[in-house]
């Protein structure tokens, strides 16, 4: 039987994805009126400036909404687990991914996933974007020239650990306690920084029976470290 409590966090997960859900088909109507404006040749300058500026709007608005149905889709238990994911393949194809965001900053990767170890029970979109989270943000929060480290390495007496390792900003004491909540930003003030990667990230592991630890020095980097029950 359920108790109280339980319930009322069901009825609050079902009530997140029924409102993700509701409100992405007014948003994807008002995409598709933004779009027909800019297709309208007598809009002057400004105008078709204001248009650009909502439609990134309305952009940022569907990012957040997929991201809640996201992790509420997780809660829900809704993503089979029946696949066996090899993390040597995962950490390759993720780089392979991200080539391209490496440059601006002028960073290097380096991979280093030694023994591989597969894991059972999983869900493979679901791990890619665990990961795909952890070094979007070493790339987002690194410095000019700056490096990423994916390695992993069996971990006594069973099991395995894959860290990301970085060499940005590093995150303050005051932050790491509230780290993985969601809309948590810290000092970031990019409007496309949503606070909800980590979160999304946390409840993946979660799901996968994965413990994550965060050793962070302001100023010289970030570690996430991935623990894979054996
Ligand atoms: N590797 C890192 N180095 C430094 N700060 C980090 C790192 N990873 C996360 N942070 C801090 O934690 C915050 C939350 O990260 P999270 O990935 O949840 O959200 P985000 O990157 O701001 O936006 P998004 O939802 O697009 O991922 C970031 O805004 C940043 O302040
Ligand atoms: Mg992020």
């Amino acid at each position: 039987m359920m108790t109280t409590i339980q319930a009322s966090f069901s009825k609050e997960r079902k009530f997140i994805a029924d409102a993700s859900h509701e409100l992405l088909t007014p948003l994807a109507a008002l995409q598709y009126r933004f779009d027909n404006m800019l297709s309208d040749e007598s809009l002057s300058d400004e105008n078709l400036l204001r248009v650009v500026e909502s439609q990134r709007t309305v952009h940022r608005l569907r990012t957040i909404i997929k991201s809640l149905l996201m992790i509420s889709k997780i809660e829900n238990d809704q993503f089979p687990r029946t696949e066996t994911v090899s993390l040597a393949q995962l950490v390759a194809e993720v780089s392979e991914e991200v080539q391209d965001r490496l440059a601006v900053l002028n960073l290097t990767l380096t991979q280093e996933v030694q023994p591989d170890f597969v894991v059972q029970g999983a869900n493979r979109g679901l791990l890619f974007t665990l990961l795909f989270n952890l070094v979007g943000n070493a790339i987002k929060y690194n410095r000019e020239g700056g490096q990423i480290m994916l390695l992993g390495r069996p971990e006594a007496p069973a099991g395995y650990v894959l860290e990301v390792r970085d060499t940005g900003r590093g995150i303050s004491k005051e932050q790491l306690p509230r780290l993985f909540h969601r809309f948590d930003k810290g000092s970031t003030t990019d409007p496309d920084s949503y606070g909800l990667g980590l979160s999304i990230a946390r409840t993946i592991a979660d799901l996968h029976g994965i413990r994550i630890e965060v050793n962070s020095i302001e100023g010289l980097g970030t570690s996430f470290l991935l623990f894979f029950p054996g």
